[in-house]
């Protein structure tokens, strides 16, 4: 897979592209990345990329030329296009499983307080990462190229993806590792019982429960089978008890 960022700030991509998984998967050549400087393709003889908005208001819009030559250097008819915005559906793991499939990703960042409307009808769809309004899309962008990387195949385990937070519809069990005792905290005793289906048991009750916690939202969503109906009911009537 490949995945092209188009962006005013390139240096912001530096300690991603150069870390971790992110790194591994270049070096392995599992994923592409190219960072594209849109200020490089401004026609403006001041290397200006932004003006005051038309009907006046606050802030900076981005022309739509530099965005768009930029976009036309990289695109091919493999390339799906999409514009980061607050304006827009929120990602999720359900998207990031759907863009992991395109062959070529190009992410446009829009930075300062906007980018001209007319630029939308080059895209083929925008993308917000959150309720938040962040100073520019370098980092929704980070966010969007992250979650795919790691799943396409080779990245990390295919298990890891398994049982991960999101990939059931709920959130992550508690996991534990060494010691089985650190400051007077025991890890949980099935853990260490070495019984597959008491730990299978453990792992989806404690998913529920932090689901139920946190995320009330994602359980009215999942399509509850009798077992997690049952534990639902259980762990309803324990915090009723206390
Ligand atoms: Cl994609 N861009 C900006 N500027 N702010 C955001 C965002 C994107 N997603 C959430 N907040």
């Amino acid at each position: 897979m490949k995945i092209s960022i188009l962006t005013l700030f390139p240096e912001m991509y530096e300690g991603f592209l150069n870390t971790s998984i992110i790194k591994k998967a270049r070096l392995k050549e599992l994923v592409d990345f190219e960072i594209v400087d849109i200020r490089a393709f401004t026609l403006d003889k001041h290397k200006r990329v932004d003006d005051a908005p038309f009907g006046g208001g606050q802030g900076m819009v981005m022309f739509p030329q530099p965005i768009v030559d930029a976009l036309r250097s990289v695109r091919s008819s493999e390339s799906h296009v999409i514009l980061m915005t607050p304006a827009a559906t929120t990602f999720d793991q359900v998207k990031a499983r759907e863009l992991v499939d395109y062959q070529h990703l190009i992410l446009i960042c829009a930075h300062y307080e906007g980018y001209d409307e007319r630029i939308l009808n080059y895209v083929d769809e925008v993308l917000s990462i959150g309720d938040y309004v962040l100073t520019g899309g370098e980092l929704a962008s980070m966010v969007i190229s992250d979650a795919v990387t790691r799943l396409v195949k080779g990245v990390i385990t295919e298990d890891s993806n398994r049982y991960e937070s999101f990939e059931n519809g709920l959130l992550e069990y508690p996991q534990y590792t060494r010691p089985v005792e650190y400051d007077g905290q025991i890890v949980p005793e099935v853990l260490l019982s070495g019984h597959h289906e008491n730990i299978r048991k453990y792992r989806l009750k404690e998913s529920l429960r932090k689901t139920l916690r946190y995320r009330n939202d994602l359980l009215a969503k999942l399509e509850a089978n009798k077992e997690i109906q049952e534990i639902l009911n259980e762990l309803i009537n324990e915090s009723a008890d206390k």
